[in-house]
């Protein structure tokens, strides 16, 4: 890439002068290599439009803007405008930042508010009301974002989602099936019918077309931040608000307010490493998780061997007991992450564990320093040809958040409520334990897993790579990097091979079918492991940077993941 930097630069001078020169050709696929530019995403007509800003001569935030607002579009299940997510930046000098569009509690909200008379949670209540949203954030951290990093103008970054919106595109197979088996629940949650549900059954191919949500587009396109978080998009949220028992209210919409954050960085291997700060408890936990096996030898150890799953296993349980006790919002609590990521710390933390026994979960508790989340969010990468790079995760937790479509506004709402350990304390319906240190306050930020990180090798960009999957985001991560750096396995194996998670409670492993060897499963029971089999963990959209400069793409096939490069 890097060799190619005079024509390139010889190339955007032609462009801005006006010279019109043909790009080269856009390659499309999971695992493309390309030479100027790559962008990853969970939905190909996503990828398109991000590869599009980046050929007009956009960089990748541009690109990453262009591609979060056609997700919303194009990826309903989890793309949005309606929910949050962190972006991470790297870019060409080596400087690096993260905007937090993670939504807020509204300002109505309190401790209890999802729980009964008797203390117990009422079922569904932090999931499938309106009561569930947080106040989103997405809008107001693509504008702050763009404005600056942006190269192009927001009008020509937004335009692309409004055109898809409005022309419609072709549902994916995957996406025919999902919009199929909601129907129902779409029906059951909405007065009126939204866009996903059609007469008969989807399939693929079909076209999507969205006019309402291409209106609450263009409103944002022409008033900016104005276009959603006043006038007739937030008459419309408050209006969706009255219309069950939801909280948000003008001056939540008004007050939101997306913010850029220091990242957090760590070295492994003498690689640097770097992740999204609290509220996500994704970076402490891949950190954390990097310090914990620093000492060990994983390649020794071997690949899925008996060995490789204790050791990290015992390593997430850890990760997953400090997480619960000491993550939340950094603006609300002290979140120590100096002393959780001090590897004199993380030595400390990871001798008290049996080379050949498992230790129970009960047995693990929060070290002594002197949630849950859904499946469904979506992870894209962006590689521009200038060098700088993002790592954007974005989501409304579960699939389609709270299938609770804003009435004339043709978005989903989030139900990020859940997000927040809303009984401390208590294992949630997931099975993941959160402390007060999450626990529900007006403005508060719920956590997140959420892990957009980056990874640099002599200083240089290398990694780029993130994933949804609730909980099992940071593990998924973790494995993705040791995959690269102490198994050698190129980008697309990386991406690829069987993933296993342990997220200290519930106590088990949990193990895509087939990843781990019968032998090594024998022998994980034999050590007093739980194990639990499960089709799919996490779906990485993932680049590496080749020696020779080239960009190479990690497209998850465990999903509709695109890449498109140039
Ligand atoms: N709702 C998924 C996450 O924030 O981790």
């Amino acid at each position: 890439m890097r060799t190619n930097r005079i024509v390139i630069s010889f190339f955007a001078i032609l462009l801005i002068t006006g010279c019109h020169e043909t790009p080269s050709p856009v390659i499309t696929g999971r695992n493309i290599t390309a030479e100027h530019g790559m962008v990853v995403s969970a939905h190909p007509e996503a990828s398109k439009t991000g590869i599009s800003i980046l050929q007009k001569g956009g960089n990748a935030i541009d690109a990453a803007v262009a591609t979060e607002f056609a997700l919303a579009v194009c990826y309903p299940e989890a793309g949005n405008i309606g929910g949050g997510g962190f972006m991470l930046i790297r870019m060409n000098d080596g400087s690096t930042d993260v905007i937090d569009y993670r939504e807020k509690a509204p300002l109505g909200a309190s401790r209890d508010m999802f729980l009964d008379e008797k203390g117990n949670l009422t079922e569904g209540s932090s999931t499938e009301t309106r009561l569930a949203a947080g106040v989103p954030g997405t809008v107001d951290g693509m504008i702050r974002v763009h404005e600056k990093y942006g190269r192009l103008s927001f009008r020509e970054i937004i335009q692309p989602a409004i055109d898809l919106a409005t022309k419609g595109f072709p549902v994916t197979e995957g996406q025919a099936k999902t919009f199929n088996s909601n129907k129902e629940y779409f029906l059951r949650m909405n007065a009126s019918r939204p866009a996903f549900v059609k007469d008969g059954e989807w399939k693929a191919g079909d076209i999507l077309r969205q006019p309402e949500l291409a209106a609450t587009l263009e409103r944002i396109r022409d008033n900016g931040r104005d276009g959603f978080y006043s006038g007739k998009t937030a008459e419309m949220i408050i209006n969706e608000m009255k219309r069950g028992n939801g909280i948000i209210s003008a001056r939540d919409l008004d007050e939101y307010e997306a913010v850029f954050r220091k990242p957090l960085s760590g070295e492994y291997r003498g690689y640097r490493i770097i992740s999204i700060p609290p509220p996500s408890s994704g970076g402490i936990i891949l950190l954390q998780l990097l310090g914990m096996m620093e000492p060990w030898s994983l390649r020794e150890a071997g690949f899925h061997s008996l060995k490789t799953v204790h050791l990290i296993a015992e390593a997430e349980k850890r990760a997953f007991a400090d997480r619960a006790e000491y993550a939340g919002d950094p603006d609300f609590v002290r979140v120590h992450a100096d002393i959780l990521l001090d590897p004199e710390y993380l030595k400390r933390r990871f001798i008290d564990f049996d080379l050949n026994m498992a230790t129970g979960s009960m047995q693990v508790k929060a070290g002594a320093l002197t949630g849950y989340e859904s499946d469904e969010t979506t992870h894209y990468s962006v590689v521009d040809d200038y060098g700088n790079a993002v790592s954007a995760t974005t989501t409304l937790n579960n699939t389609f958040g709270s299938s609770i479509v804003v009435e004339g506004a043709g978005f989903l709402l989030n139900d990020q409520m859940d997000d927040f350990s809303v009984k401390p304390g208590t294992p949630n319906m997931y099975g993941l334990v959160g402390g007060e240190a999450n626990s529900i306050s007006p403005g508060k930020r719920m956590l997140s897993s959420m892990t957009p990180s980056i990874v640099e090798k002599d200083g240089k960009l290398f990694l780029v790579a993130g994933s949804p999957g609730g909980s099992t985001i940071p593990t998924t991560v973790f494995q993705v990097i040791t995959n690269v750096i102490d198994y050698k396995m190129n980008i697309r194996q990386a991406v690829d091979t069987g993933r296993f998670h342990d997220q200290w409670l519930p106590d088990y492993i949990m193990f895509e079918i087939g990843t781990i060897d019968s032998l090594v499963i024998k022998g994980l029971k034999g050590m007093n492991y739980n194990l639990r089999e499960r089709t799919t963990i996490g779906s990485v959209n993932a680049v590496e940077i080749l020696p020779d400069g080239k960009i190479a793409a990690g497209a998850d096939w465990r999903g509709n993941n695109t890449a498109c490069g140039y």
